[in-house]
């Protein structure tokens, strides 16, 4: 699987240890993010992984900034995306079973690197349910962007 990743300013280390962890796991990690002592934004970040997601070169994507939210709400801009801002373990595997999230957001200022990295295993590891409910509204989500 293929993984799309990015981060801004606020948390390059986190992504270089969330980057290492993945591609020990085995998985193609794309990294657009910032790299250490460099400043950038996270809608830059957010939009550059996405379109990895979007165009389908990668699978899932990962966003990390101070708190994963300025990462989220760009993301969640983007159509086809539905970006999970998650800092727990219950919410990062229902972000898959239940919404289909394509890419998972945290912050290196809200979660340490072993929290980090079992979210990171959590989403990438747990399937959608495919349950009908549950696609029918993911689809009125994606109603939702076209209006
Ligand atoms: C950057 O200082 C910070 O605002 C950003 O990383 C993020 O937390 C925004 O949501």
């Amino acid at each position: 699987m293929k993984i799309a990743i990015g981060n801004d300013h606020a948390a390059p280390e986190l992504k270089l240890a969330v980057k290492a962890h993945l591609e020990e796991r085995g998985f193609e990690v794309t990294d657009m993010g910032c790299t250490v002592g460099e400043r950038c934004d996270y809608p830059d970040a957010a939009a550059a992984v996405c379109d990895k997601v979007t165009s389908g070169e990668c699978e899932l994507g990962i966003l990390i900034c101070g708190t994963g939210l300025g990462m989220s709400y760009a993301a969640n801009k983007i159509k086809g995306i539905r970006a999970a801002c998650c800092s727990d373990y219950f919410s990062a595997r229902l972000s898959r079973e239940h919404n289909n999230a394509n890419v998972l957001c945290f912050g290196a200022r809200v979660v340490g690197e072993g929290t980090a990295l079992d979210l990171v295993d959590i989403f990438v590891d747990t399937p959608f349910s495919g349950d009908e409910r549950h696609q029918r509204r993911i689809d009125k989500i994606t109603a939702l962007e076209n209006r």
